[in-house]
């Protein structure tokens, strides 16, 4: 496994790979590898011959006040799963070399960026799309593999590479859970005891909705909405939002009679954890 630290060497690894014919692989990360990374790890490897991952704690996404200084850091370990999982190339750049002195660019989406994450996080797509874009050109990559974790991203990404006719395949892959349903990320570490225990009623909301939509049959987004936020309040949980909106705009919708999907944001304490799921109606 290549360990690389500058865009021209991944320019120059990816560019001996494609001669050989490889379909290369992207997984943009942000390190703190855990079994949801791997999970695209995976469906890279099963779908290209050369996998890339990239660690990058990308100082753009982070808002003031945010948790960029104390997000967690764990390179010799991360390299260590990364190995075993049959990664090709790891790209870990330095700040310096992602955002040199003077750079002064940056890609905005519109539309998709403006409701959820993009309202309670001003400049966070902003960040995360010019660094993934600046990742896709440095690696020159025919895939690139994102977690439905973070669905709204995959929703900026898409219509980025849409607008932009970037020439990359966007592959979202399934959330992957802890055995009592909390979605995997690397801010659940930052979770107390007590916390950790809480926390588990977002993705309970996410299953108590799905059992309504699809066997209870009800359709009306308020409803569902209004059950989740009562049930995160009386598990001591703080709201940011909670939505079903179309899987493709985002744009928020009444009816559920036709694919939808469930957002939801919400703090325990200090943290502040998303989740989703997307709720299949078939009328
Ligand atoms: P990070 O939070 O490290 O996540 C990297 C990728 O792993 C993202 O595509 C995310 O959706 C996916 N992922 C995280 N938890 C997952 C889970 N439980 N199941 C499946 N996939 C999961 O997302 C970022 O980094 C950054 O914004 C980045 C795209 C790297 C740009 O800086």
């Amino acid at each position: 496994m290549e360990i690389i630290t500058t865009v021209s060497a991944l320019q120059q690894f990816t560019k001996q790979q494609r001669q050989t014919g490889k379909r290369i692989g992207l997984v943009p990360t942000m390190g703190a590898i855990h079994r949801g990374h791997l999970s695209l790890v995976s469906a890279s490897n099963e779908q290209c011959g050369e996998t890339i991952v990239s660690i990058f704690v990308n100082p753009l996404q982070f808002g003031p006040g945010e948790d960029f200084n104390r997000y967690p850091r764990t390179l010799e370990n991360d390299l260590e799963l990364l190995q075993v999982a049959g990664v090709s190339a790891v790209f870990v750049p330095g700040t310096d070399e992602m955002y040199p002195a003077g750079f002064d660019t940056a890609v905005h989406i519109g539309g998709v960026t403006a409701p959820f994450e993009g309202a309670a996080r001003p400049g966070h797509f902003d960040g995360v799309a010019t660094v993934v874009l600046k990742l896709f050109l440095a690696a020159g990559a025919d895939a690139a593999f994102f977690g439905q974790k973070d669905y709204q991203q995959v929703c900026v990404i898409k219509k980025m590479v849409g607008d932009l006719n970037v020439p990359v395949e966007i592959v979202m892959c399934p959330i992957i859970r802890e055995e009592d349903g909390l979605a995997m990320s690397s801010r659940n570490r930052y979770l107390s005891g007590e916390e950790r225990r809480k926390a588990v009623v977002l993705s309970q909301c996410l299953a108590d909705a799905e059992l309504m939509v699809a066997h209870y049959h009800v359709r009306s987004s308020s409803v569902i909405c209004q059950m989740i936020q009562d049930k995160l309040q009386t598990a001591g949980l703080s709201a940011d939002y909670v939505s079903i909106a179309d899987p493709a705009t985002l744009q928020e919708i009444e009816e559920i009679d036709t694919a939808a999907v469930l957002l939801l944001a919400a703090r325990i304490g200090t943290t502040r954890l998303i989740d989703n799921t997307l709720l299949l109606y078939a009328t």
